[in-house]
Protein backbone atom coordinates (compact mmCIF):
# COMPACT_ATOMS: atom_id res chain seq x y z
CA UNK A 1 0.00 0.00 0.00
CA UNK A 2 1.50 3.15 -1.16
CA UNK A 3 0.46 6.20 1.38
CA UNK A 4 -0.12 9.76 0.12
CA UNK A 5 0.59 12.74 2.17
CA UNK A 6 -1.19 15.81 1.40
CA UNK A 7 1.10 19.18 1.81
CA UNK A 8 -0.97 21.68 2.86
CA UNK A 9 1.51 24.84 2.91
CA UNK A 10 0.26 26.28 0.20
CA UNK A 11 -3.24 27.16 1.38
CA UNK A 12 -1.57 28.99 3.98
CA UNK A 13 0.04 30.87 1.55
CA UNK A 14 -3.10 31.54 -0.64
CA UNK A 15 -4.60 32.98 3.44
CA UNK A 16 -1.55 34.87 3.62
CA UNK A 17 -1.56 36.83 0.49
CA UNK A 18 -4.69 38.92 1.78
CA UNK A 19 -3.99 38.31 5.68
CA UNK A 20 -7.59 36.59 5.99
CA UNK A 21 -8.28 33.38 8.39
CA UNK A 22 -9.37 32.00 4.98
CA UNK A 23 -9.00 29.27 3.51
CA UNK A 24 -8.24 27.17 6.34
CA UNK A 25 -5.28 24.73 6.45
CA UNK A 26 -7.35 22.73 8.85
CA UNK A 27 -10.87 22.73 6.79
CA UNK A 28 -7.96 21.46 3.85
CA UNK A 29 -6.64 18.45 5.91
CA UNK A 30 -10.20 17.12 6.83
CA UNK A 31 -10.86 17.59 3.39
CA UNK A 32 -7.75 15.58 2.58
CA UNK A 33 -9.19 12.99 5.05
CA UNK A 34 -12.78 12.83 3.41
CA UNK A 35 -10.51 12.16 0.06
CA UNK A 36 -8.35 9.22 0.88
CA UNK A 37 -5.70 10.93 2.45
CA UNK A 38 -3.36 8.97 4.64
CA UNK A 39 -1.48 11.64 6.14
CA UNK A 40 -1.29 15.53 6.08
CA UNK A 41 2.47 17.25 5.68
CA UNK A 42 3.38 21.11 6.94
CA UNK A 43 6.55 22.95 6.74
CA UNK A 44 6.76 25.09 9.34
CA UNK A 45 9.17 27.77 7.89
CA UNK A 46 11.84 29.78 9.70
CA UNK A 47 10.08 32.99 8.07
CA UNK A 48 6.54 31.32 8.79
CA UNK A 49 5.59 32.28 5.18
CA UNK A 50 3.20 29.90 4.83
CA UNK A 51 2.01 27.77 7.94
CA UNK A 52 1.89 29.00 11.05
CA UNK A 53 2.34 28.22 14.62
CA UNK A 54 -1.09 28.64 15.29
CA UNK A 55 -1.62 26.34 12.27
CA UNK A 56 0.42 23.84 13.65
CA UNK A 57 -1.39 24.17 17.14
CA UNK A 58 -4.46 23.38 15.76
CA UNK A 59 -3.77 20.66 13.17
CA UNK A 60 -2.27 18.77 16.58
CA UNK A 61 -5.33 19.20 18.29
CA UNK A 62 -7.49 18.56 15.90
CA UNK A 63 -6.39 16.28 13.20
CA UNK A 64 -7.13 12.75 12.96
CA UNK A 65 -4.33 12.20 9.98
CA UNK A 66 -0.88 11.36 11.53
CA UNK A 67 0.77 14.58 10.72
CA UNK A 68 4.59 14.54 9.25
CA UNK A 69 6.32 17.89 10.15
CA UNK A 70 8.97 19.58 7.81
CA UNK A 71 11.48 21.61 9.25
CA UNK A 72 14.91 23.01 9.66
CA UNK A 73 17.33 21.34 11.73
CA UNK A 74 17.08 24.76 14.06
CA UNK A 75 16.83 24.59 17.68
CA UNK A 76 13.77 26.72 17.86
CA UNK A 77 12.21 24.15 15.59
CA UNK A 78 13.67 20.84 17.51
CA UNK A 79 11.88 22.89 21.02
CA UNK A 80 8.32 23.33 18.94
CA UNK A 81 8.54 19.18 17.63
CA UNK A 82 9.58 18.21 21.04
CA UNK A 83 6.94 20.22 22.61
CA UNK A 84 4.02 18.97 19.94
CA UNK A 85 5.59 15.43 19.39
CA UNK A 86 3.93 14.86 15.62
CA UNK A 87 4.13 11.38 14.38
CA UNK A 88 6.56 12.29 12.19
CA UNK A 89 9.23 15.25 11.77
CA UNK A 90 10.49 15.46 8.08
CA UNK A 91 14.29 17.48 7.80
CA UNK A 92 14.96 19.54 5.25
CA UNK A 93 17.43 21.83 3.91
CA UNK A 94 15.91 26.02 4.32
CA UNK A 95 17.57 29.16 2.78
CA UNK A 96 15.07 31.80 3.34
CA UNK A 97 15.43 32.93 -0.22
CA UNK A 98 14.66 29.95 -2.08
CA UNK A 99 11.25 29.83 -3.26
CA UNK A 100 10.54 26.11 -2.26
CA UNK A 101 13.43 23.35 -0.95
CA UNK A 102 15.67 23.85 -3.79
CA UNK A 103 17.82 20.45 -2.74
CA UNK A 104 18.22 17.66 -0.50
CA UNK A 105 20.04 17.89 2.85
CA UNK A 106 23.43 17.36 2.72
CA UNK A 107 23.63 14.16 5.57
CA UNK A 108 26.99 13.10 5.27
CA UNK A 109 28.24 16.34 5.46
CA UNK A 110 26.85 16.94 9.09
CA UNK A 111 26.59 13.63 9.87
CA UNK A 112 27.41 13.98 14.12
CA UNK A 113 25.92 17.37 13.96
CA UNK A 114 22.38 15.53 12.60
CA UNK A 115 23.29 12.54 14.89
CA UNK A 116 22.71 15.03 17.91
CA UNK A 117 19.56 17.06 16.47
CA UNK A 118 17.60 14.20 15.76
CA UNK A 119 18.23 11.93 19.18
CA UNK A 120 16.02 13.78 21.39
CA UNK A 121 13.15 13.48 18.69
CA UNK A 122 13.85 9.99 18.48
CA UNK A 123 13.19 9.81 21.93
CA UNK A 124 9.99 11.57 22.03
CA UNK A 125 8.70 9.10 19.53
CA UNK A 126 8.53 11.22 16.05
CA UNK A 127 9.42 9.02 13.39
CA UNK A 128 12.25 11.17 12.00
CA UNK A 129 12.69 11.66 8.24
CA UNK A 130 15.96 13.21 6.03
CA UNK A 131 14.84 14.34 2.77
CA UNK A 132 17.46 14.00 1.00
CA UNK A 133 18.92 13.30 -2.80
CA UNK A 134 19.90 9.79 -4.06
CA UNK A 135 23.07 10.12 -3.42
CA UNK A 136 24.41 6.46 -1.77
CA UNK A 137 26.54 8.83 0.26
CA UNK A 138 23.56 10.67 1.70
CA UNK A 139 21.44 7.29 2.17
CA UNK A 140 24.14 5.89 3.71
CA UNK A 141 24.63 8.47 6.41
CA UNK A 142 20.75 8.67 7.14
CA UNK A 143 21.33 4.74 7.82
CA UNK A 144 23.79 5.48 10.19
CA UNK A 145 22.68 8.11 12.35
CA UNK A 146 19.56 6.39 12.58
CA UNK A 147 17.04 7.98 10.84
CA UNK A 148 13.67 5.84 10.38
CA UNK A 149 12.60 6.92 6.56
CA UNK A 150 14.43 9.06 3.57
CA UNK A 151 12.37 11.25 1.61
CA UNK A 152 13.67 10.98 -1.58
CA UNK A 153 13.82 14.70 -3.78
CA UNK A 154 11.97 14.40 -7.26
CA UNK A 155 12.32 17.34 -7.62
CA UNK A 156 14.51 17.59 -10.47
CA UNK A 157 13.02 14.46 -11.82
CA UNK A 158 9.74 16.56 -12.18
CA UNK A 159 11.99 19.45 -13.41
CA UNK A 160 12.96 17.25 -16.90
CA UNK A 161 9.83 16.27 -17.72
CA UNK A 162 10.26 18.60 -20.95
CA UNK A 163 11.01 17.23 -24.63
CA UNK A 164 14.64 16.89 -25.57
CA UNK A 165 15.44 16.36 -21.61
CA UNK A 166 14.11 12.48 -21.42
CA UNK A 167 17.10 11.25 -21.55
CA UNK A 168 17.93 12.55 -18.47
CA UNK A 169 14.90 12.55 -16.75
CA UNK A 170 15.15 8.84 -17.21
CA UNK A 171 18.51 8.48 -15.74
CA UNK A 172 17.54 10.78 -13.15
CA UNK A 173 14.33 8.00 -12.40
CA UNK A 174 17.10 5.57 -12.65
CA UNK A 175 19.23 7.25 -9.62
CA UNK A 176 16.04 7.32 -7.72
CA UNK A 177 15.16 3.54 -8.26
CA UNK A 178 18.38 2.51 -7.32
CA UNK A 179 18.18 5.15 -4.12
CA UNK A 180 15.20 3.53 -2.63
CA UNK A 181 16.36 0.11 -3.29
CA UNK A 182 19.39 0.58 -1.61
CA UNK A 183 17.34 2.66 1.58
CA UNK A 184 15.38 -0.08 1.91
CA UNK A 185 18.34 -2.59 2.30
CA UNK A 186 19.46 -0.36 4.67
CA UNK A 187 16.36 -0.76 6.82
CA UNK A 188 15.46 2.59 6.09
CA UNK A 189 11.26 3.30 5.05
CA UNK A 190 11.04 5.21 2.08
CA UNK A 191 9.26 8.36 1.42
CA UNK A 192 9.58 10.52 -2.17
CA UNK A 193 8.21 13.82 -3.07
CA UNK A 194 8.74 17.34 -4.56
CA UNK A 195 6.78 18.71 -7.80
CA UNK A 196 5.22 15.48 -8.48
CA UNK A 197 2.01 15.93 -10.78
CA UNK A 198 -0.55 13.41 -12.24
CA UNK A 199 2.34 13.38 -15.06
CA UNK A 200 5.01 12.31 -13.33
CA UNK A 201 3.92 10.83 -9.90
CA UNK A 202 3.19 7.43 -12.01
CA UNK A 203 7.16 6.12 -12.36
CA UNK A 204 7.94 7.23 -8.62
CA UNK A 205 4.96 5.65 -7.54
CA UNK A 206 6.00 2.31 -9.47
CA UNK A 207 9.32 2.06 -7.18
CA UNK A 208 8.53 -1.16 -5.15
CA UNK A 209 9.82 0.50 -2.20
CA UNK A 210 8.90 3.76 -1.86
CA UNK A 211 5.96 3.38 1.00
CA UNK A 212 4.31 7.34 0.69
CA UNK A 213 4.54 10.04 -1.23
CA UNK A 214 4.02 13.82 -0.07
CA UNK A 215 2.02 16.10 -2.48
CA UNK A 216 1.25 19.65 -1.83
CA UNK A 217 1.66 22.62 -4.48
CA UNK A 218 0.29 20.60 -7.90
CA UNK A 219 -2.98 19.47 -5.36
CA UNK A 220 -3.60 23.12 -3.85
CA UNK A 221 -3.42 24.23 -7.90
CA UNK A 222 -5.47 21.90 -9.21
CA UNK A 223 -8.05 22.10 -6.45
CA UNK A 224 -8.88 25.73 -7.89
CA UNK A 225 -10.67 24.19 -10.95
CA UNK A 226 -11.96 20.45 -9.31
CA UNK A 227 -12.05 20.62 -5.79
CA UNK A 228 -9.09 19.66 -3.51
CA UNK A 229 -11.15 16.76 -2.81
CA UNK A 230 -10.85 15.25 -6.25
CA UNK A 231 -7.91 16.58 -7.04
CA UNK A 232 -6.80 14.20 -4.09
CA UNK A 233 -8.87 11.40 -5.45
CA UNK A 234 -7.34 11.91 -8.79
CA UNK A 235 -4.03 11.41 -7.48
CA UNK A 236 -5.04 8.41 -5.76
CA UNK A 237 -6.07 7.01 -9.07
CA UNK A 238 -2.50 7.93 -10.65
CA UNK A 239 -0.49 6.41 -8.39
CA UNK A 240 -2.66 3.12 -7.85
CA UNK A 241 -2.50 2.53 -11.36
CA UNK A 242 0.88 2.69 -11.21
CA UNK A 243 1.78 0.50 -8.74
N1 LIG B 1 8.46 16.78 0.53
C1 LIG B 1 9.24 17.73 1.07
C2 LIG B 1 10.30 17.31 2.02
C3 LIG B 1 9.04 19.09 0.79
O1 LIG B 1 9.83 20.03 1.34
C4 LIG B 1 7.98 19.44 -0.08
C5 LIG B 1 7.72 20.89 -0.36
O2 LIG B 1 7.34 21.53 0.80
C6 LIG B 1 7.18 18.42 -0.60
C7 LIG B 1 7.47 17.09 -0.30
C8 LIG B 1 6.01 18.70 -1.48
O3 LIG B 1 6.42 19.32 -2.66
P1 LIG B 1 5.32 19.93 -3.62
O4 LIG B 1 4.63 21.01 -2.87
O5 LIG B 1 6.11 20.43 -4.78
O6 LIG B 1 4.38 18.81 -3.99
Amino acid sequence: MLRLGVNIDHVATIRNARGTPWPDPLRAARLAEEAGADGITAHLREDRRHISDADIDALMANLTLPLNLEMAATAEMQAIALRHRPHAVCIVPEKREERTTEGGLDVAGNEAMLADYIAPLREAGCRVSLFIGHDPAQIEAAARIGAAVVELHTGAYCDLDTEGRLAQRDAELAGLTRGAALADSLGLEVHAGHGLTFDTVGPIAAIPQVRELNIGHFLIAESVFTGLGEAIREMRRCMDGAR
